[in-house]
C-alpha cells in the first residue's frame, strides 16, 4: 500500500518537531545551568562572570577546575564578616570573644543549614561515589559561593552581605522551626 506523498511529509514534519521536546536533546541549557540561574535568585546576587559560579558549585572530586581555591577566600571573608560585626557592636569585645564570633560563623552547622537552605547538595558537582550531602562537601561549597561572589564583584564586602543575608535567613528559620 502507497502512502500519498502529503502524508510522507506530514510525518516528517511530527518526527521534527517531536525532536526539540526530547529531554535535554538540543537544549543549550543543562540542569546545572537551571540550577546556577535558580541560587542567583535566592541569594540576589547576578554573576558577571557565571564561570565563578560553576566553579564554586564544583567539588575537587569532579573536576580538576573546582572552588578549592575559592573556598579559602569564602571562609576568611565570612570569619572577618563575624569578627568587624563582633568589634563594631562593641569596642571593648574581648579577643576571646570576637575569635568566639568569628568561628560559629564558620562552624560546620551553621554552613550545612546555610548550604541546605539554597539547595546546594542537590546542585554542587561530584564523582560519583562522593557524597554532594556531605557536611565538608556542601560547607567547601558554600564557601566557594561566597568566595566567588567576592571576586565576581571584586570586593569582600559584597560577598560579607552575601554571606549575611544566608546565615541570619538560616538562624532565623530555624528558630521558627523549633
Ligand atoms: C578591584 O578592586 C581594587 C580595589 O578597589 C581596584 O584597585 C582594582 O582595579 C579592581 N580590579 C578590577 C579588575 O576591577
Amino acid at each position: 500500500m502507497a502512502i500519498p506523498p502529503a502524508c510522507l511529509l506530514c510525518l516528517l514534519l511530527v518526527v521534527l518537531v517531536a525532536i526539540p521536546s526530547q529531554p535535554h536533546a538540543l537544549r543549550s541549557s543543562s540542569p546545572f545551568d537551571a540550577a546556577l540561574a535558580t541560587l542567583q535568585k535566592q541569594i540576589a546576587y547576578d554573576f558577571r562572570a557565571p564561570d565563578l559560579l560553576r566553579r564554586a558549585m564544583t567539588h575537587a572530586s569532579y573536576s580538576r577546575e573546582n572552588g578549592r581555591a575559592l573556598a579559602v577566600l569564602g571562609l576568611a571573608a565570612a570569619q572577618s564578616a563575624a569578627a568587624l560585626r563582633a568589634l563594631v557592636a562593641d569596642h571593648d569585645a574581648s579577643a576571646s570573644a570576637v575569635s568566639r564570633r568569628a568561628r560559629d560563623a564558620s562552624e560546620e552547622a551553621a554552613c550545612v543549614a546555610a548550604a541546605a537552605r539554597v539547595g546546594i547538595p542537590s546542585i554542587v558537582r561530584v564523582a560519583a561515589g562522593t557524597k554532594a550531602s556531605a557536611a565538608p562537601v556542601v560547607c567547601g561549597a558554600l564557601r566557594a559561593l561566597i568566595g566567588a561572589v567576592a571576586v565576581d564583584a571584586n570586593s569582600t564586602h559584597v560577598a560579607e552581605e552575601v554571606f549575611w543575608k544566608l546565615h541570619v535567613l538560616t538562624a532565623a528559620s530555624a528558630k521558627a522551626a523549633m
